[in-house]
């Protein structure tokens, strides 16, 4: 056998437009692309193409890399795990570091219940078995949520999120069921009480409250466009799910691990839901989710019922205990609130220059600017044109909202101060040319 290491597929000596070539003849178009660039390298929050070109990444993977591009704790630790073993399947031969690392969420998610963790690979798959889980306690079929939602692409995922294009189109019919009511934006005029009643009308024309599994949502909207649940509308739910024995499910896979400035998006609020789902930067680009929750209610599925061949893999467990401890060493919350305050406070300095923004919002370093015409209609041309101004000048940005027309900051939080304030007079540049 030849055990020498063929490196060639690491180091393609390809240009972006060769390689982009190929990209369109071997890969369906389905899997968009966001950049006309291939990656080489990456370093904290800076990333390097096949050509050699320099970019500044504030999207980090869709929120994956709150503790930034290639952690030496975390490569540390990954090491060490490949040196002991690489997969066993858990269900077969289970771990000690899974075990310990449901320990150390237990203990870190809110409320001081009894709790209970498993884990998947992806989010989509973490949000598919809380609704697994709740339906099993339960033993109810419902589940309401809320538009501009993104849960994922599984069947469940897509059935759940609110948001048709491009995420649903073409793929029905979806599971049964589920129900939107809309998410309550200040910007918008949808009032909390708004949501409130759409979820009464709910249990008056489409299905009575006592076959309602669960109420799932996200905190702060990611995909949506950052836009942040309110406390008062957290508190309601959780009034209204313990009136019907609901379940009250938090989708903290794009607001967890310090990027709202607390370590889940919950814990800005005084409730606490019954299960969280996590993926994202819980382990810093290796793949890994979770669903955490009571006790009681984790333990509904029979033996078998949840799991999965690569559910929990011993790389990404590791690199997870490394996240964990970073975000505790670099106190990456106290960093993310003042990483966001920066941020904010530069998008402020161009409000008279950029009548386009229409709002500035966020939690910690959870921030969007939302971009409107003259006649408060939504811009998504102009949102693209920032966009791409900044990547030919350099900068990563990623979209979001319904109508694609918010920049959403997802920079690590491990980013230096320097390479921020390059990346800000970059984006301020693409706001004002
Ligand atoms: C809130 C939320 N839930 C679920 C998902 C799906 O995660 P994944 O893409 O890992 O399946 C995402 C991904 O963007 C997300 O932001």
């Amino acid at each position: 056998m030849n055990t020498a290491t063929d490196t060639r597929h690491l180091t393609p000596a390809l240009s972006n437009k060769e390689l982009d070539a190929r990209r369109v003849a071997a890969t369906p178009r389905g899997v968009g692309i966001g950049t006309p660039m291939y990656a080489d390298r990456a370093l904290n929050a800076e990333l390097w193409d096949v050509e050699g070109r320099r970019f500044i990444d504030f999207a980090a993977g869709i929120a994956v890399l709150n503790t930034g591009h290639r952690h030496p704790k975390l490569i540390a630790a990954i090491q060490a795990q490949l040196e002991r073993f690489t997969h066993t399947a858990y269900q077969v031969v289970p771990y000690e570091s899974s075990v310990h690392l449901a320990e150390r969420l237990n203990a870190l998610t809110p409320g001081s219940h009894a709790k209970k963790t498993a884990f998947f690979t992806t989010g989509a798959e973490a949000v598919e078995n809380a609704i697994k889980i709740a339906r099993a306690h339960t033993r109810r079929p419902g589940v309401i949520a809320l538009t501009g939602a993104f849960h994922g692409r599984t069947f469940m995922g897509m059935a759940l999120t609110g948001k048709v294009v491009p995420y649903k189109v073409g793929f029905g019919p979806f599971p049964g069921s589920i129900f939107h009511v809309p998410a309550p934006t200040e910007l918008h005029e949808v009032t909390v009480q708004d949501t409130l009643n759409a979820i009464q009308q709910i249990f008056k024309c489409d299905i009575e409250p006592t076959q309602v599994a669960a109420i799932i949502l996200e905190p702060v909207q990611g995909e949506g466009g950052f836009y942040v649940m309110p406390s008062e509308l957290m508190v309601a739910l959780r009034a209204l799910c313990d009136q019907h024995s609901i379940l009250l499910i938090a989708d903290e896979i794009q607001t967890g691990f310090a990027r709202t400035g607390k370590m889940f998006a919950m814990d800005h609020h005084s409730v606490v839901p019954d299960l969280m789902t996590m993926a994202k930067s819980l382990a810093g680009g290796m793949p890994l989710s979770a669903v955490c929750g009571r006790a009681e209610v984790m333990d509904a599925p029979a033996p078998g019922g949840l799991g999965g061949t690569y559910a929990g893999n011993p790389l990404a467990i590791a690199s997870a205990h490394a996240v964990l401890d970073v975000l505790e060493e670099e106190k990456l919350c106290e960093r993310a609130e003042r990483l966001g305050q920066v941020l904010k406070a530069r998008l402020e300095s161009l409000r008279t220059k950029v009548p386009q923004i229409a709002e500035i919002r966020g939690l910690g370093a959870m921030v969007a600017v939302e971009f409107n015409k003259a006649d408060g209609s939504p811009d998504p041309e102009f949102t693209k044109l920032v966009q791409k101004r900044a990547l030919d000048a350099g900068l990563i940005l990623l979209t979001c909202g319904v109508y694609v027309n918010v920049i959403r900051f997802l920079f690590p939080l491990t980013i230096e101060d320097a390479v921020l304030a390059e990346g800000l007079d970059i984006l301020a540049t693409a706001m004002t040319a």
